[in-house]
């Protein structure tokens, strides 16, 4: 990883930790239980990948921070949400996540369900309300409007039920590419998109290769992701490895072998990379962020 990219990691890490713990209930209200897992869950843990996206979108475009916190808070609790409800023994029953045991493992299984129900319904009373997002009314409805597709039935919820559906069957690569590009690169590419929405008379061009960009690293993010859950262990991913194998998912690795799976992301990378030939070094971190996205370790 580039030292700029480190550093701009650490930056966005240490803000959006601070930025979720604000809006997050505290523990003491009731209900408690209910609180203390949505604080378990969401706070100290994860890569924060798709704040980082929504904060070097925001940068690439001179708009400041301040005015995406609560966008790269209402994306990072969808993705928490979908990580509870992933890991539910009705889906992949896994009992790792971000290093500690799942929610339903922590609490229960009724609480897990209802940790994501109040992440998800949270995510868009941030986005409808947060006084920190200088857009306009009309900008806010486009940016509730992209989340909630993003998040829905054709967007993350759809890929994860199709990723259900598939167990045990095999898919061939439109439909492989399909089922990751909604599980997975929607809420990725919705992170990239709503900063875009904050931005003022933005050029149409310029939002439109932001899009494309978000695309790529969409669909690479999830090829890394299945290539990780084969390659790493589990003390790195802080997740069990190996549970794509275990529960027979569809993945890239499984269809075009470890080396396909390995040429694949680094297609998608040239590819993100080439739709961001219109900015010069303002996006930079952008660039960045696609290499690291498949070349991380976890
Ligand atoms: C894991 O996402 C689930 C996928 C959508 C692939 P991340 O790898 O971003 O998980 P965290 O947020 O860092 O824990
Ligand atoms: C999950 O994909 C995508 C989501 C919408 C959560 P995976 O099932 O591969 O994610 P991990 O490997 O459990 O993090
Ligand atoms: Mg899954
Ligand atoms: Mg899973
Ligand atoms: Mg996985």
């Amino acid at each position: 990883m580039s030292n700029a990219l480190k550093q701009y990691l650490n930056f966005c890490q240490d803000r959006v930790e601070k930025a979720l713990e604000t809006r997050l209930p505290n523990e003491k209200i009731l209900p408690q239980k209910l609180h203390k897992a949505m604080r378990y869950c969401v706070l100290d843990g994860g890569k924060r990948m798709r704040p980082m996206l929504t904060y070097a979108t925001a940068n690439t475009l001179g708009i400041n921070p301040d005015a995406v916190d609560g966008i790269a808070c209402a994306v990072e609790f969808i993705h928490v949400y979908s990580l509870i409800h992933d890991d539910l023994p009705a889906m992949d029953d896994d009992d790792l996540r971000r290093g500690k045991p799942t929610c339903h493992v922590a609490f229960d299984e009724a609480t897990a369900i209802l940790t994501g129900d109040a992440l998800q319904a949270l995510a868009f009373e941030v986005l409808a309300h947060d006084a920190t997002i200088s857009a306009s009314a009309e900008s806010r409805l486009l940016m509730i409007t992209t989340l909630a597709k993003a998040s829905g039935s054709q967007g993350m919820v759809g890929g994860q039920a199709i990723d259900l559906e598939s167990v045990g069957t095999q898919l061939n690569l439109p439909e492989l590419e399909n089922m990751h590009i909604h599980k997975t690169g929607a809420l990725i590419r919705a992170s990239v998109t709503m900063a875009t929405l904050a931005k003022n008379n933005i050029e149409p061009a310029i939002a439109t290769r932001l899009d494309h960009y978000a695309k790529c690293i969409g669909l690479s993010f999830q090829v890394k992701d299945d290539i990780l859950d084969e390659e790493s262990d589990t003390v790195t991913l802080g997740k069990t490895q190996g549970k794509d194998k275990e529960n027979a998912k569809p993945t890239y690795p499984a269809l075009l072998g470890m080396a396909g799976a390995k040429q694949k992301a680094q297609e998608l990378h040239e590819k993100a990379i080439d739709n961001l030939a219109v900015f010069g070094s303002e996006a930079d971190l952008l660039r960045d962020l696609s290499l690291y996205i498949i070349q991380r370790d976890h």
